[in-house]
């Protein structure tokens, strides 16, 4: 269920050079929302079109998103202040499975793709095992928020100045020589997911990944965000935002 509201934002705090993480006020999202589902945001720009951005966390009668300022809308966004209101339809979208008979899950997530899987770590009751890749140490964030979630908490990045030196996905790909996984979660840049897609195929492990795709309308009518899907057997076109951005790896091919 969606629905659109003006939502107070009460806390804001910018976390790493341009990266704004926003709490808002709503009861119905904060009881509705699945990990992986998304907001549709109206940035208060003069375009007014609506930005995703994935819910981060929820609950309380709060609900957390972050969001990295890319052009004029999340321009405009960053700019709101406590107390303002924001025009927000959601929650949005297929989130992350979480089926009951997974034992070890691994969650893996790149730059600003970590932001969706704090609240799947929640709901994997701290029995996840998580990955997290930047590009450098000071683009690294979460870091303590997902320890205290998650079993363990490896971090990486790929110039080698803080943790794991080298991309996110080798580190898990050599924890997977000498650990059980039964379930791999994802959401990051597309060359990271297309190396998880083929860690996850290669070694037989099921595999869900968020796609971040453009959007229009964010419920399923204007079709911007399509992307080729193959499910028992038969090719089709799925729907980003109604479909996913959530998928099992094997019905998506990753473009770049
Ligand atoms: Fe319009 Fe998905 S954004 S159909």
């Amino acid at each position: 269920m969606k629905k659109t509201e003006n939502c107070k934002l009460i806390r804001k705090r910018e976390i790493a050079d341009g990266i704004f993480d926003f709490v808002v006020e709503s009861e119905f999202m904060a009881k509705e929302a699945q990990c992986g589902q998304f907001l549709h945001v109206n940035c208060g720009d003069s375009t007014f079109l609506r930005r995703p951005i994935s819910i981060c966390d929820s609950g309380n009668g709060e609900v957390r998103f972050i969001f990295e300022v890319k052009g004029k809308g999340t321009e405009a966004l960053k700019n709101k202040e406590v107390g303002d209101m924001i025009d927000i339809m959601g929650p949005l979208g297929h989130g992350f499975e979480i089926p009951k008979d997974v034992k070890n899950p691994v969650i893996i997530g790149g730059g600003i793709g970590v932001f969706p899987l704090l609240k799947l770590a929640k709901e994997l009751g701290g029995n996840a095992t998580v990955f997290l890749g930047f590009r450098n140490k000071d683009r690294v964030v979460m870091e303590e928020e997902f320890e205290r979630t998650s079993k363990t908490t490896i971090v990486g990045t790929d110039d080698g100045s803080y943790g794991f030196d080298g991309y996110i996905a080798s580190a898990m790909d050599q924890y997977l020589n000498f650990n059980e996984c039964d379930m791999i979660y994802s959401c990051g840049p597309m060359p990271m997911l297309k190396a998880v897609k083929k860690i996850a195929e290669e070694r037989g492990i099921k595999c869900q990944i968020s796609l971040e795709q453009r959007m229009g309308c964010g419920i399923g009518a204007c079709l911007v965000c399509s992307c080729e899907t193959h499910k028992e057997g038969t090719d089709r076109y799925a729907k980003v935002c109604t479909n996913g951005p959530v998928f099992y790896s094997e019905e998506v091919t990753l473009n770049d």
